[in-house]
């Protein structure tokens, strides 16, 4: 490859590269993620040196808030800081291009000058983000790292987002996050352009916000007991044992969030998930209840249906209640939505509770559903006179969607395709695509969770189905339900890689996303995230197993790979798979009397995959649950 530039785009603007594009050999090609919207890389490098310094207008408070990130991401791994000086080699500079719009940028890296442009500080922000991914993957070390040539290839690269809304949640209540977690969160998914952190603050297993005015939701409920194990699975709190796991934001931690979010340009988005969903407030005010609180916040086991966990809405305290958590909700946050769930409400109590079903008779309201509605209704005003707008999940239609909500459409994009042609703004995060607490490969080798949402499938989500009105869909994010989620590392586990390909489809629009393209980018981004000490998961080299029934009631198994290039090897005869064992070449039959199935992959004669393990007994249970897709095989 004898070219001087690699073009990446359909407009190609080559300007400004006299300096840069003098060389013979190729430049190497910065794995970006999201893809940028266009790009053209020169033959030449821009080297970061301790004679670097970056200029910018230093009346502006936010430009200098990104410098200052920018050394703070540097600087560990290079040992120097970038000063602040007049006549810097880097310049981060604001125009009034306005084609940029908020979050655009354009990065000019030229052989000895790097100039970063946008319409608002948002776009610098993210022209750093870019300049930060072409540095070498040890640039992610916080240790100096001696001997690197910190080099960015010569690039021009004009950017700028499909989607508003670039989101992941994290469930706080399921398991426990601390403060600094949370931070390290955002930092992350900042990293890749995202800017909306969608926290969910409260459950049925621990209310999480402090609320002046009601002490107990984190005295009382914040705390459960200990539980490893399965959810769902586990024991209930026993009469005399106490509630030690748990914790809670005070409103000074939720401040210091704020602040660390707002400096990478995230917008955080609080939710209080009611009227369902509120175990953990009534086991701290158990006059809410319908009818007896539950004795005891969850802790993963079983209670739907037989523990209360619904406000009652036919009490005026309940109001009362919300008035006042959403009063400091609202004085605390400073975006202009707040969620308020609306998701899985249970309403076998209300339907046996006096006052409820009398309030539905007093507001002349058909069935639960609407007594639900009514419920959102009121909490929509509620909002709107503290100047805010509400977001619930895609449940909040049933019963009639309160004016001017926006719907979060978690249940496949049917609720959010029939709310955007009513008028609503919607944000997309649809399970089979979003919900990045699924397995993302073989169940086998994962950890325990439900279901299955692979990188691939993260990759293929658009937000914008046929036949919607493209303005009404804000965007979409990846949702972190925490049940099966103990720890921060198992949080970065499940969250990488499938939030770096949600962050590329919400960035660089599902019309550019190529697959092939990405995930060889994907595998860049492990070695940058291995340097971060960031967990990730690489499960999409791990084989994917399809066991079938043929029509004449043949057990046959398909094997395959996310990633395509891969060469499986497996046994039936219970040794271990390596590149000496049989290749994969077309769909299995099971030898007689075999046990045990064994498989690997590998690529360039390595092994790259698991070694997966399942019995025949397992295969045809397998077969059972999918005899309906055969004909999609
Ligand atoms: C949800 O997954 N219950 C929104
Ligand atoms: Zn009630």
């Amino acid at each position: 490859m004898k070219k001087l530039l690699f073009i990446f785009t359909t407009a190609s603007f080559l300007f400004g590269f006299s300096a840069c594009s003098h060389k013979d050999t190729p430049n190497r090609v910065p794995a970006l993620i999201p893809q940028p919207q266009e790009m053209t890389v020169g033959a030449d490098h821009f080297t970061l040196t301790r004679r670097a310094a970056i200029t910018l207008d230093t009346s502006n408070p936010q430009l200098m808030g990104i410098a200052r990130y920018f050394n703070q991401k540097v600087a560990p791994a290079t040992g120097f800081e970038v000063p602040v000086e007049k006549h810097g080699n880097i310049e981060f500079k604001l125009t009034d291009d306005a084609a940029l719009e908020t979050e655009g940028y354009r990065l000019l890296v030229k052989q000895g000058e790097i100039s970063i442009t946008a319409h608002q500080p948002a776009g610098i922000f993210y022209g750093v983000q870019t300049l930060l991914q072409m540095l070498p993957s040890e640039i992610k070390s916080d240790r100096e790292q001696p001997g690197i040539d910190w080099t960015v290839p010569c690039a021009d690269i004009t950017d700028k987002p499909q989607f508003a809304w670039r989101g992941l949640m994290l469930d706080v209540s399921r398991h426990w996050f601390t403060k600094e977690e949370v931070k390290k969160y955002i930092d992350e998914l900042a990293e890749y352009k995202m800017n909306v952190f969608h926290w969910h603050l409260t459950d049925d297993q621990g209310w999480r916000l402090e609320i002046k005015s009601l002490p107990r939701l984190t005295e009382v409920g914040a705390w459960r007991a200990p539980r490893v194990g399965q959810w769902w699975q586990r024991e209930p709190q026993q009469p005399g044992e106490e509630a030690t796991y748990g914790g809670f934001y005070t409103q000074e931690d939720v401040k210091e969030v704020l602040a660390y979010a707002a400096e990478r340009y995230v917008r955080v988005i609080p939710e209080i998930d009611v009227p369902g969903h509120s175990l953990a407030a009534l086991v701290a005010y158990p006059e809410l209840a319908c009818m007896q609180a539950p004795s005891a916040v969850g802790v993963g086991n079983k209670f739907y249906g037989e523990d209360e966990n619904t406000l009652c809405v036919g009490k005026d305290a309940t109001f009362e209640f919300m008035d006042k958590v959403l009063t400091e909700v609202a004085a605390l946050f400073p975006d202009e939505y707040v969620h308020i769930g609306g998701d899985e409400c249970f309403k076998g109590f209300w339907h046996k509770c006096p006052r409820c079903q009398a309030r539905m008779k007093a507001e002349n309201l058909k069935d639960e559903n609407e007594l639900q509605s009514y419920f959102i209704h009121r909490m929509e005003s509620l909002l709107k006179t503290k100047g805010k707008k509400l977001i619930g999940w895609d449940e909040i239609i049933d019963g009639g969607l309160a004016p001017d909500a926006t719907v979060m459409s978690w249940r496949g994009m049917e609720g959010g395709i029939k709310s955007a042609k009513a008028g609503h703004h919607v944000i997309m995060t649809p399970t089979e695509h979003c919900y990045i607490d699924l397995w993302q490969g073989e169940p086998s080798v994962e950890p325990d969770t439900y279901s299955m949402c692979r990188l691939k499938d993260s990759y293929r989500f658009n937000p914008v189905p046929d036949s919607v009105p493209a303005e009404m869909i804000l965007g979409g994010q990846g949702n972190l339900w925490a049940e099966s989620v103990p720890t921060f590392h198992h949080a970065e586990y499940m969250t990488w890689p499938r939030g770096w390909a949600l962050a590329e489809v919400l960035w660089t629009g599902p019309t550019k996303a190529d697959w092939e393209r990405f995930w060889p980018r994907v595998e860049q981004h492990f070695v940058r995230a291995e340097q971060a000490q960031i967990n990730y998961a690489r499960s999409m080299y791990n084989a994917i197993v399809t066991p079938y029934y043929t029509a004449d009631g043949t057990l046959e198994v398909k094997l395959d790979s996310e990633l395509g290039n891969l060469d499986i090897y497996y046994t039936f005869d219970n040794t271990d798979p390596d590149r000496f064992t049989p290749k994969y070449e077309a769909p299995l039959r099971i030898p007689k009397n075999a046990t045990w199935l064994r498989i690997v992959t590998y690529r360039d004669n390595q092994p790259v995959g698991k070694v997966i393990t399942l019995t025949v007994k397992e295969l045809e249970k397998r077969a059972e649950n999918t005899r309906h897709v055969v004909g999609n095989l």
